[in-house]
């Protein structure tokens, strides 16, 4: 670090556990680029002062996590179409002064899913499993895919109507009852787990049976800790094509290096930089 370097941060309570220190950090130094980039524990009751403490400092960018990623919106100049549809705001740039707020969680998700397992999403079947709050932004994404259809399901079936009834008619969401998926699976491309079932330390559990699913098709899991859970490796013993949760971290963090510094982000060492991190 010089007297040129420029900063970058994430904010969040809690924080501690991030790993995007580590990915953006290696990507600069892999990119040449001279920033730096460092995590923040902002209380809800101070996030107006942090964003006044960016602007101040002149930050460059900001990630923004749990619990702040609705509220930081109050404080933005600007809030791009993608971020204003998921009515969240993960990523922040600062445009000489003005900042302006995107999220790139959605569409990360989608770039991780054409450039690790299905490069086509057009005219594909895709089922998504849970309507939390983390199905909202992919769901969005995939939709400006074009696909054949997709289908929102939730234990809590209210939740899938109402997240589906908000895209519109025009975009191709529909819901279904979590009961229906024996069916739906038999005959989707795709099938999305966004449910926390699986994920670390229940690694047994898996949100439906494998075994539903047809072969070829492309499993999708949003957990990333573990890295392989019990989905995916059902899954892959039935002969679908597997895709983890890691990929979508990385590359909401690699949108985000590209509209903060405007290169191609180095996926591949940022990636690495996450991998090591868990060891
Ligand atoms: P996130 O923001 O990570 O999506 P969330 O908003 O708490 O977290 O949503 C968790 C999702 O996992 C929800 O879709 C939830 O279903 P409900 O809306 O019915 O609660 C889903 N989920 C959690 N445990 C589940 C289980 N045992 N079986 C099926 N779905 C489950």
């Amino acid at each position: 670090m010089d007297s040129h370097t420029v900063l970058y941060g994430v904010i969040g309570d809690p924080i501690r556990h991030s790993r995007s220190p580590i990915m953006l950090n290696r990507a600069f130094r892999e990119a040449g680029v001279n920033g730096a980039y460092a995590a923040f524990h902002v209380a809800p009751d101070r996030l107006g002062e942090a964003i006044a403490g960016i602007r101040a400092l002149g930050f460059r960018g900001l990630n923004v996590t749990i619990p702040h990623k609705i509220e930081v919106m109050k404080y933005l100049d600007e809030i791009d179409e993608g971020a204003r549809a998921i009515g969240a705001v993960n990523t922040i740039v600062n445009e000489a002064g003005r900042l302006i707020g995107h999220n790139t969680d959605g569409i990360g998700y989608v770039r991780s899913l054409k450039e690790e397992v299905e490069p086509e999403l057009a005219g594909k079947r895709i089922v998504v499993l849970g309507c939390g709050g983390a199905s909202r932004g992919i769901v969005w994404a995939l939709s400006r895919e074009k696909p054949a259809a997709i289908v929102l399901t939730n234990r809590t079936a209210e939740r899938a109507t109402e997240l589906a009834a908000s895209f519109g008619t025009e975009a191709g969401v529909t819901s279904a009852p979590w009961e229906a998926l024996k069916e739906l699976c038999a005959e989707a491309d795709v099938v999305i787990n966004t449910t926390s079932v699986g994920m670390s330390p229940n690694t047994e559990q898996t949100p439906i049976d494998p075994e539903w699913l047809r072969p070829g098709a492309v499993a999708s899991d949003l957990i990333y800790n573990p890295l392989t859970t019990a989905f995916l490796r059902g899954a892959e013993k039935r002969g679908c094509r597997v895709h983890g949760g890691l990929g979508m971290f990385v590359y909401q963090g690699a949108y985000a290096f590209e509209y903060w510094t405007g290169r191609p982000a180095p996926v591949a060492a940022m990636r690495g930089a996450v991998l090591e991190s868990f060891k």
